[in-house]
């Protein structure tokens, strides 16, 4: 039985909506939040909610000391990059999430390899960093193609591009030309089925939860543009239907080195891996909750979010993690035309009563004296929780059709085609 805290939420995403429902799940839980926009959704479980930039520090360590915060926990990364965390750990608020130094795994993505490298951590692919355009270009031309062309800063997810995939060695070339990007990291392109596993870590501990994969194409058929995640699912057990346990072990033991190369990291450690014939490869490491994993993870986890909180900060074994052995799907509606043109200014018809069984989280609305409209980003996501993907996906869907126009989501995640698609993909990688 934990007593009372008062918690600091930073963010305003659908990410951070599941992060608050689950932290106020715990009665012990006050909770208050800024982001630089107003969630309804955090609003309403929130004591307080203060409309601030997610990356202005001072102001979040004022708001965090105004109203007495033991507690602080940071959704989004630019907040890490710029060193919330750091100044409310100055300040005396133990804040689940790594100082900027730490965050370097995601913010970084040559630190990342390069990290990787010296510490031996398993599954890194072969990659080269390069700092000048022509020497880049270069090594496209030499390489013939098959590699993955990351700026090494953040992006929000949309700069990488996959050589054959997404895009020519010629386009990947212009791309490079047009950005001039201070770094650019090329590496090896991985083959097989995406899969994201997210640890909570703390005093050299880590806990695991179950796999989800997104959806980052912003069309169904996994066409279109990278975006921030589309949509995602997990199974009722640790592993999806694609992949075997051991494979799944296989990729906690990689989040497991990480974490013996980092005993100080704090916050949630996110691996997203490529899993091929010869098991899991580090796509790359978060050093937060995805978005929308969060929203799949979150509302199965039965274990007190706070008490996992409270013992990172007071320096005790972290609780084991019990989940509800459930399936989720959720899908997010985002604005048409998003992400490379979105229209704004669609009143949303779903609310929590209208979704049904499922749970809706809101990421970027705008409230209006009659109601709330989309913006230019994902919009909300619904999700649906049941013994298996299929029923979480129907549920998914019933509360969606009367999400109305101006909306597009990508139906296709979560049903049963999409998933047997996985499922012979890998069959097919295996046997080869
Ligand atoms: P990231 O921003 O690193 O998550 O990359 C965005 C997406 O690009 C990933 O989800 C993958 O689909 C793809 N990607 C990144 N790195 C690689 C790689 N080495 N091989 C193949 N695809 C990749
Ligand atoms: N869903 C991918 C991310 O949060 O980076």
């Amino acid at each position: 039985m934990s007593n009372s805290e008062t918690v600091l939420l930073v963010g305003g995403g659908g990410r951070e909506h599941a992060i608050a429902r689950s932290l106020t799940a715990d009665l012990s839980c006050d909770l208050y939040a800024c982001a630089s926009n107003r969630n309804p959704g955090i609003a309403a479980l929130a004591e307080g909610f203060e409309t601030l930039s997610e990356t202005d520090a001072s102001a979040i360590v004022e708001y965090a000391e105004r109203v007495g915060a033991t507690l602080a926990i940071i959704g989004p990364e630019s907040a890490l990059q710029a060193g919330v965390a750091d100044a409310l750990d100055a300040a005396g608020v133990y804040t689940f999430g790594p100082g900027a130094e730490a965050a370097r795994i995601e913010t970084d993505k040559a630190f990342q390899r390069e990290f990787m490298q010296t510490e031996d951590i398993p599954g890194c692919p072969d990659f080269a960093v390069f700092e000048e355009v022509d020497a880049a270009c270069e090594y496209i031309d030499e390489c013939d193609g098959d590699l993955a062309v990351k700026p090494a800063g953040l992006t929000g997810g949309k700069g990488v591009k996959v050589i054959g995939d997404q895009v020519s060695s010629e386009q990947a070339k212009a791309y490079l030309r047009e950005h001039d990007y201070d770094r650019v990291v090329l590496e090896e392109r991985l083959v097989g089925e995406e899969f994201t596993v997210q640890a909570f870590v703390a005093n050299g501990e880590l806990r695991t939860t179950p796999a989800v994969q997104d959806h980052k194409r912003a069309y169904e058929g996994d066409e279109g543009p990278n975006t921030g995640g589309m949509g995602s699912y997990s199974d009722a057990t640790p592993e999806l239907p694609f992949m075997s346990a051991p494979e799944y072990e296989a990729a906690v033991d990689i989040l497991e080195a990480t974490v013996d190369a980092l005993p100080d990291y704090k916050g949630i450690l996110y691996g997203q891996f490529m899993l091929g014939a010869d098991g899991p490869r580090v796509v790359e490491f978060n050093a937060r909750f995805g978005d929308p994993e969060a929203i799949n993870t979150l509302p199965v986890l039965e274990t007190s979010f706070l008490d996992v909180l409270t013992a990172a900060r007071d320096d005790e074994p972290l609780p084991e993690l019990d989940f509800d052995s459930a399936a989720t799907v959720c899908k997010y509606a985002v604005p048409d035309g998003y992400p490379t043109d979105p229209d704004s200014g669609v009143r949303i018809a779903v609310d929590e009563e209208s979704v049904g069984h499922a749970l809706l989280f809101y990421a970027s609305v705008d409230a209006r004296e009659d109601g709330l409209y989309t913006t230019t980003s994902r919009s909300f996501a619904v999700v649906g929780v049941a013994d298996t993907i299929e029923v979480a996906e129907q549920q998914v869907e019933d509360a969606l059709a009367a999400a109305g126009d101006g909306l597009r989501i990508r139906h296709d995640v979560g049903k049963p085609d999409l998933i047997q698609q996985r499922v012979d993909h890998m069959r097919e990688l295996r046997s080869e």
